[in-house]
C-alpha cells in the first residue's frame, strides 16, 4: 500500500504569545516557543485529519493488539483483516519465527554498520543468491527497504541530460526516486501504452532512457501489460524496471514476480522487491542484469 502521511490532530494554542525569544528554563516554555516558529504555521491549522476523525470515519494508524493474521484484535476485540499484504501468510508462521529467533541468537539484533563498511553478513550474501535464483537474474543487492530500493535505485541509474518514464500511479517511492534523480522525469496516463509510446518517440533515440512502473499496482490492483511494454522499450532502446513488491510471492513461477508471470524475465532489466508483503519481514532487494549494476550501486547509492 501506498505509504500515508502521518498526521496527528493540530494543538490548540495553550497561551498567548510574547515576541522574541523565550527564556530556556522549563521544557513546557520552549515547546510552546516553537510551536510559534512560523514554519509549523501550517501545522497549527491543519485541520483535515481531526475532521475526518469527528465523523469516526478515519481509517489510519489503527493499533493492532495481536500477531498479523487473517483475524486480529484491534480495541480488544477479534475482527477480520481484510486489509493486510502478508499475500501468503506467513508473517506469523511458525517456521519464520524460528528462523528469526535463530538468526538473533547467532547474529544478534543488528549489522553494527552499513554494508558498505562493516554491515554485510553471511545470510545477506546467501539471502542475495536465494532470491537471483527464484527470479532467474543474475544478482541482488538487499536495502533496508522497499521504499530505498526505488530512491537509490532510480536516482544513482538515471544522471543529467536521462529520461525517466513512469505510469502515473506508480508508488509514492518510484515517484520519490524519480524526484531525487537529475534526469528529466516523464509521466503517462496509469497503464496506457499508446501514451507511454508518444512520450518515448519524443525523446531523443540515443539519450538514456528508464521505464519504470509497478507489476502490479499497489491501489488499483490491477497488472501492468508488460509485453506491449517490452516491445516499445526495444523499439526505443529504453531500460525497463519493475516494482513488484506485490507481485512477488503472487504471480508468476513459484512468485517470482511480474516478469516469470509474462515469460518476460529476460527483458525486465530490473526487479524490485520487498520483503515487508509476502516475505513477511522488512527490507528490500533489487535483482538485476548485468552485475555490475551491482557494484555502481554499492558504491554509489546515497
Ligand atoms: C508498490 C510498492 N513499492 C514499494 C513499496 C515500499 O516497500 P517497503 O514497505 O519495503 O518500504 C511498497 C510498500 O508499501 C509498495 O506497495
Amino acid at each position: 500500500m501506498a505509504h500515508p502521511l502521518p498526521v496527528t490532530a493540530p494543538r490548540e494554542r495553550e497561551e498567548p504569545t510574547t515576541p522574541g525569544p523565550r527564556p530556556a528554563r522549563g521544557g513546557e516554555e520552549r515547546r510552546s516557543s516553537a510551536d510559534e516558529l512560523p514554519l509549523f504555521a501550517k501545522v497549527r491549522s491543519y485541520r483535515s485529519a481531526a475532521e475526518v476523525r469527528a465523523t469516526g470515519l478515519y481509517p489510519y494508524f489503527r493499533t493492532i493488539e495481536s500477531a498479523q493474521d487473517t483475524e486480529v484484535l484491534i480495541n480488544g476485540r477479534k475482527v477480520l483483516m481484510l486489509g493486510s499484504n502478508s499475500y501468503l501468510g506467513l508473517t506469523n508462521h511458525p517456521k519464520i519465527k524460528e528462523a528469526a529467533r535463530a538468526a538473533v541468537a547467532r547474529y544478534g539484533t543488528g549489522c553494527a554498520g552499513s554494508r558498505f563498511l562493516n554491515g554485510t553478513l553471511e545470510i545477506h550474501l546467501e539471502l542475495e543468491a536465494a532470491l537471483a535464483r527464484l527470479v532467474k537474474k543474475e544478482a541482488v543487492l538487499l536495502y533496508s527497504t522497499g521504499f530505498q530500493v526505488n530512491l537509490g535505485v532510480i536516482s544513482t541509474l538515471v544522471g543529467k541530460g536521462e529520461y525517466i518514464i513512469a505510469d502515473k500511479s506508480n508508488h509514492a517511492s518510484i515517484v520519490a526516486g524519480c524526484l531525487l534523480s537529475p534526469g528529466k522525469f516523464i509521466r503517462f496516463a496509469h497503464r496506457d501504452m499508446a501514451a507511454m509510446e508518444n512520450r518515448l518517440q519524443q525523446i531523443e533515440p540515443e539519450a538514456g532512457k528508464l521505464i519504470v512502473v509497478d507489476g502490479v499496482f499497489s491501489m488499483e490492483g490491477d497488472i501492468i501489460q508488460l509485453p506491449e511494454l517490452c516491445r516499445l522499450a526495444r523499439a526505443h532502446r529504453a531500460v525497463v524496471m519493475v516494482d513488484d513488491a506485490h507481485a512477488i510471492g503472487v504471480l508468476g513461477e513459484h512468485g517470482a514476480g511480474t516478469a516469470s508471470h509474462f515469460r518476460l524475465t529476460d527483458e525486465v532489466h530490473l526487479i524490485m522487491g520487498t520483503f515487508s508483503k509476502s516475505l513477511a519481514s522488512l527490507g528490500g532487494s533489487s535483482r538485476r542484469t548485468p552485475r555490475r549494476l551491482i557494484i555502481s550501486s554499492i558504491t554509489r547509492v546515497r
